[in-house]
């Protein structure tokens, strides 16, 4: 792979092989700490960030990497003087064999590599797109159920302004048999645009008003924050929590995601409940960083 912008890139074939690099790289790390080695990662946040950031910062490292970072560059970089996002890649890939960013624009990435000598990572771009939390997601679901094929997922939360379920659902769309469910308050309901992509694949996007118009059987329940520093006003907070009465009413091989971090949208008295796996997925952003990096910066 040589960048990674979007979602847009991948085929099943291609997804596939990412993914089964990661597992290799979880089961033996032991064996990737040389793969980029004599290697200088930018690692640039305009937003603010946790575990994405830790854990590219974490996955450069152990594949023996170096890295220049910029963790609050809104404030500490010389966007704070009115510099462009162009002119600051322009700098950067001057110093650095890659660029991991994340910033407020929706077209950050794209027009990142525009003007960039060497790869962009994108690690979040406004409310469009997440792609290394989707390749995580569905490397998480894929470690449960074996097989993406046939999954029922349930996206919740703020389905609007979300840049983590936007990415998701152009991965899971290139599996077989998917079905998708809604469940929102109206104002953070999933944009047209992406119910149209899920029809142009085939796939049945079903809008629910409550936990009792999701199958019982549902595979995912992927819960999100509500992204308030995306919209002025206030549209109050979530209305559907869930927590272990609303959990028992699924069966076991129900999954809760969460990119995290969460608010009151997933209540904590379900955090030892083997179904709860947000934090598993966070270990899981590590190994598949570390697979995307090996990749575009390593080869396979
Ligand atoms: C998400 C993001 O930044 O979009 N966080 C993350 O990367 N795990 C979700 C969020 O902030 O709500």
């Amino acid at each position: 792979m040589d960048k990674l912008l979007d979602c847009k890139k991948f085929t099943k074939e291609s997804l596939m092989e990412l993914l089964e690099l990661a597992s290799k790289i979880k089961a033996h790390p032991e064996n990737y700490t040389e793969e980029l080695k004599n290697k200088v990662i930018a690692v640039m946040f305009f937003e603010p960030s946790t575990r994405t950031r830790m854990s590219f910062e974490a996955a450069i490292q152990r594949l023996g990497g170096k890295m220049i970072v910029t963790e609050n560059g809104k404030e500490n970089s010389s966007a704070r003087k009115g510099e462009t996002l162009e002119d600051t890649i322009r700098v950067l890939d001057k110093y650095a064999d890659a660029i991991v960013m994340r910033h407020s624009r929706d077209d950050a990435a794209i027009a990142a590599d525009k003007v960039s000598r060497v790869p962009i990572i994108n690690a979040g771009s406004g409310k469009a797109e997440h792609p290394t939390q989707a390749l995580l997601d569905v490397f998480t679901i894929m470690n449960k159920r074996g097989s993406l094929d046939g999954t029922k997922l349930a996206i919740l939360g703020d389905l609007k302004y979300g840049r983590t379920t936007h990415s998701l659902l152009q991965l899971i769309s290139l599996f077989d048999n998917i079905e998708v469910f809604g469940l929102s308050k109206k104002e953070f309901m999933l944009p047209q645009e992406y119910i149209d992509y899920l029809s142009s694949k085939g796939i049945k996007y079903t809008v629910c008003e409550s936990f009792d118009d999701l199958p019982r059987d549902i595979d995912v329940l992927y819960h999100t924050r509500i992204q308030s520093e995306r919209f002025e006003g206030d549209f109050g907070k979530e209305e559907f929590i869930i927590n272990k009465a609303v959990l028992d009413t699924f069966t076991d091989k129900a999954m809760v995601l969460h990119p995290l971090p969460r608010n009151e949208e997933i209540s904590t008295d379900i955090d030892d409940d083997p179904r709860a796996m947000y934090f598993e997925q966070a270990e899981n952003g590590m190994y598949v960083r570390m697979a995307l990096l090996k990749d575009i910066l390593a080869g396979k």
